[in-house]
């Protein structure tokens, strides 16, 4: 079975980054993370990248002219290290147009909500204000929406009596990290058909 070249783009710590690259070293997956682009020279998944010796680029929006010729930026890095699939693994940037095309039907998310519930930005948070009974999280395709695009996996998580929004979000990333590599290893696998917005599972 071929091996799938992964381009993660991530702006923080990069957790999901690393459950990422775990599955994959530990052969659960037929990937591997071929680089890692951050919008954030400061992102702490950059210095995970390096550290298992994957390439880590950065570029700060600020730097171009338009989202343009940012997102050309990015693409170059990924057709350079030859991606095929795109991971946004907490990027915390709307993709364009640009990114889109040139990657079409490519572009992967996780989002910390059970989507279409409570998208944008602190999903946990804003289940947890809202008052509902489970939330948990979503792996879905990017389209032009903000975390509107098909839904491939989802995983519910209860939100405790007690709870407060950081333990919510806790157990929440756990699931994250169970989900998202899963997701990635039904893509591989060639186990994904869209069937117009609603994504099925080949046995
Ligand atoms: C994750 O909880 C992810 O779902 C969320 O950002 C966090 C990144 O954590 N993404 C979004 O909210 C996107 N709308 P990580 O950097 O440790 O993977």
């Amino acid at each position: 079975m071929s091996i799938l070249n992964l381009g993660v783009l991530a702006s923080g710590r990069g957790s999901n980054l690393q459950s990422i690259m775990d599955a994959c070293a530990a052969g659960l997956i037929p990937a591997r993370v071929a680089v890692v682009f951050s919008d954030n020279p400061d992102a702490y998944a950059l210095e995970r990248a390096r550290l298992a010796g994957i390439p880590a680029v950065h570029a700060r929006v600020g730097g171009f002219d338009t989202k343009e010729a940012y997102e050309r930026k990015i693409i170059q890095a990924l057709n350079e290290n030859k991606v095929h699939l795109v991971c946004l693994a907490g990027y915390m940037r709307l993709v364009g147009t640009e990114l889109l095309q040139a990657f079409p039907g490519r572009i992967i998310n996780i989002h910390p909500a059970l989507l279409p519930a409570f998208p944008g930005l602190h999903g946990q948070e804003q289940a947890w204000h809202y008052g509902v009974k489970y939330s948990g999280c979503t792996v879905h395709f990017v389209d032009e929406g903000m975390d509107t695009g098909p839904i491939i996996i989802q995983a519910v998580v209860p939100v405790l009596e007690d709870d407060t929004a950081d333990h919510l979000a806790a157990r929440i990333l756990e699931q994250e990290h169970r989900i998202y590599p899963e997701a990635i290893k039904l893509y591989a696998t060639g186990k994904l058909v869209l069937e117009g917005r609603r994504v099925r599972v080949k046995d």
